[in-house]
């Protein structure tokens, strides 16, 4: 591992993001967002992305939160303009034309879940825990945490996790729908390289237009939402991966994408 707080390494359009402060449990600060926003910059122009994976560095924690020390003596413009940064790199992440898979391998507090809540997949190791300690520091979740944190689990249990500060285990995300799998730290890894595989087998154009669908269609009422999934569901057929994976299934063997 370097020295950059943002590790990058790119393996045939699958991209791991590693968040490198292990020290500090990896909790973000402004030059933690900043690199990682421009790593998102390039990436919306990389040609041939497939999917984008985002852990921590060690094995103690995902991330912590948004860096408490730097955020203490901030002004409310100050934390305004934070917030802000933090926004506008997690939209970032959501929005890439992948899916987006977190590894969550330890703490996922604060920030951290805020994070994690924008990526399409989470899978967590059995000693991840979560939530939204805000409160007992005297704010609010400030990057996201309030409203995608019940378009995940549900405003009732989103309540809960944002007036208590309580933290859960990793079981429990599982069983509330924050995560979508927990896995033995041991076979994290293997799992994510095995998940990744699966991804890469199907057509890229058909799972961004899956991921595309789902994503715009949430902040839709259901007709323009279907609507719009009736367009995307069309714009397959002008396209190669359409007839040849049609084509493989009634010839009996398997689609090159
Ligand atoms: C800055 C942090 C940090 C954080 C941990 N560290 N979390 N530094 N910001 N969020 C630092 C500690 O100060 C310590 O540094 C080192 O990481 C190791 O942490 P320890 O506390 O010694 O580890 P441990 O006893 O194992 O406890 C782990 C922990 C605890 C339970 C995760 O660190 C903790 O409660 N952290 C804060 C979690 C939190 O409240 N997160 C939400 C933040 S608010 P030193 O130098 O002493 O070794 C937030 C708001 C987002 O995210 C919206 C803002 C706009």
């Amino acid at each position: 591992m370097s020295d950059a707080v943002i590790e990058k390494v790119d393996n045939a359009g699958v991209v791991r993001l590693t968040i490198n402060r292990p020290k500090a449990l990896n909790a973000l600060n402004s030059d933690v967002l900043s690199a990682l926003e421009k790593e998102l910059v390039e990436l919306e122009q990389h040609p041939s992305l497939r999917a984008v994976l985002i852990t921590g560095a060690g094995e103690k924690s995902f991330v912590a939160g948004a860096d408490i020390a730097e955020m203490r003596d901030k002004t409310p413009e100050q934390a305004r303009a934070f917030a802000g940064q933090a926004l506008r790199t997690i939209k970032r992440l959501e929005t890439l034309p992948v899916p987006v898979v977190a590894l969550v391998n330890g703490f996922c507090l604060g920030g951290g879940c805020e994070l994690a809540l924008a990526c399409d997949w989470a899978v967590a190791s059995d000693n991840a825990i979560f939530g939204q300690p805000e409160v007992l520091l005297g704010v609010i979740p400030g990057f996201g945490g309030t409203q995608r944190l019940p378009r995940r689990v549900g405003p009732a249990m989103a309540l809960d996790l944002v007036t208590t500060g309580r933290k859960i285990d990793a079981h429990e995300a599982l069983r509330i729908g924050l995560v979508n799998r927990v896995m033995p730290q041991a076979e994290l890894e293997d799992y994510v390289a095995e998940l990744t595989k699966q991804l890469m087998g199907n057509g890229p154009q058909s799972v961004r237009g899956a991921k595309q669908a789902v994503h715009d269609g949430m902040d839709q009422d259901l007709d323009s939402a279907l609507a719009l999934e009736t367009s995307l569901f069309a714009f397959c057929f002008a396209g190669e991966e359409q007839t040849e994976g049609m084509s493989a299934f009634v010839e009996k063997r398997k689609p090159d994408f």
